[in-house]
């Protein structure tokens, strides 16, 4: 390892994750008592497609990350990866990748339907894992998810990680503050055309709802607290479409949702997600400046500019300052792409600087896998789950 390069590149990242670190250094807190040792985490990564793009340039600069392998049932993409991350060793199968070359930290970026049993299976093998949205599919598998990764003795977190943004905390410190006075209702949506290349988006396990309205759920109920109940109504406005993994498919699962959540107290929020919404930027969130997320109470209104996984800002008027106000135009280093990162920085250093955890993100597929029985069913949906909130920022 080269000493100076390391201390740059570490003094740079650590600009991203300011935030939660200052707040939250907790000091050291190693899995089952163990105590952290600073060093680089070896990394798998599995999954060597589209948002792999994303990801491995993050890890590569991560001082916190040493990725030693990767891993795609489609071995052309693992190999065309690794020689372009100079990552040494590539695999075509899991069974292979966990056999190989020794890594600690699993890194899931497959099919949404892949992930429950592949983090299983590394979990299984002892590694921590870091997983794409969804960990799992149910409620239920997840929840064995996380008691499995209680009993080995690692960790398990899934994306997204809208609740690190300065602009989340931005919101969360508002509404603490009381500055909207009584919260009422919310509203959040994010839409665009549909991704053309994978058809896992529109199969079973698929659909709207855990690819899109998964970042607004999680903000929403970051900022209003864990829903009590859900209603919906779901559709498919494009019944059959062209992807390039498998040419003519049937879309099976939701391409047009709305999502009513219930926060308590009388607090009511909504959130709308699809795959047939005209979007002149497409998937560039940098373009987006209206307001994705929304929140009124009696004395005030806050509307968060652009998307919220990656956010521009936050608008607010209140009844004392009733002409709106930008806030928080700086991202100071955050992006969508580093919960991985930020999770292999708590396993080197023990510091839990990560705000997104497993329980709020199995809340959020419990949402999902209620809306899709009260769109069935016509029945407003109780939940079960639920995570420590509020979420400290
Ligand atoms: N594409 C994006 O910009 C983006 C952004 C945020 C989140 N995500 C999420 O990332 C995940 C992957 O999305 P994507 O767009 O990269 O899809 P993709 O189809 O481009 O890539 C998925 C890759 O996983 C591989 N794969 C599938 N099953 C596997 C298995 N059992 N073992 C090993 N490899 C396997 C596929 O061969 C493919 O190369 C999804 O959960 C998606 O919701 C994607």
């Amino acid at each position: 390892m080269n000493p100076t390069k390391n201390r740059i590149s570490r003094r740079e990242f650590g600009k991203t994750t300011l935030l939660a670190g200052a707040a939250l250094a907790t000091g050291a807190t190693g899995v089952c008592g163990a105590e952290p040792s600073p060093r680089r985490i070896r990394t798998g990564v599995i999954g060597c497609g589209s948002v792999s793009n994303s990801y491995l340039p993050n890890l590569n600069q991560c001082p916190y990350v040493e990725v030693v392998s990767l891993c795609d049932i489609k071995p052309e993409r693992a190999k065309r990866q690794a020689e372009r991350f100079k990552i040494a060793h590539h695999y075509p199968h899991i069974d292979a990748m966990l056999a190989g070359e020794p890594f600690e930290f699993f890194i899931n970026l497959t099919d949404m339907q892949q992930h429950e049993h592949l983090n299983r299976q590394a979990l299984e093998a002892g590694k921590h894992v870091w997983s794409e949205k969804p960990i799992a599919n149910s409620l239920a598998a997840g929840q064995e998810l996380l008691a499995l990764s209680r009993r080995k003795c690692v960790r398990l977190w899934g994306a997204p990680i809208v609740v690190q943004s300065r602009q989340f905390a931005f919101m969360a410190r508002q509404l603490a503050a009381g500055k909207l006075g009584r919260v009422a209702a919310a509203h959040a949506d994010y839409g665009h055309e549909g991704p053309d290349w994978s058809a896992f988006f529109y199969e079973k396990g698929g659909g709207s709802m855990p690819d899109l309205a998964v970042y607004n759920l999680t903000s929403l109920t970051g900022l209003l607290g864990p829903a009590r109940s859900v209603m919906a109504m779901l559709s498919v406005v494009t019944p059959e479409r062209t992807v390039g993994d498998k040419d003519r498919i049937q879309v099976t699962e939701e391409d047009n949702s709305m999502v009513l959540l219930d926060h308590g107290n009388g607090v009511i929020s909504h959130v709308q997600s699809g795959f047939n919404y005209f979007n002149p930027h497409g998937h560039d969130g940098s373009q987006e400046t209206r307001h994705t997320l929304s929140i009124v109470g009696s004395d005030g209104f806050m509307g968060l500019v652009g998307y919220d996984w990656a956010p521009l800002g936050v608008d607010l008027a209140t009844k004392d300052s009733p002409k709106m106000r930008r806030d928080e135009t700086d991202a100071r280093g955050y992006v969508w792409q580093q919960g991985a990162s930020l999770a292999a920085e708590v396993l080197s250093t023990g510091k839990e600087i990560l705000l997104a955890t497993p329980e709020h993100a199995l809340h959020v597929v419990e949402i999902i896998c209620a809306a899709r029985e009260s769109s069935a069913t016509g029945r407003r949906i109780p939940l079960t789950s639920t995570f420590k909130w509020p979420v400290v920022v």
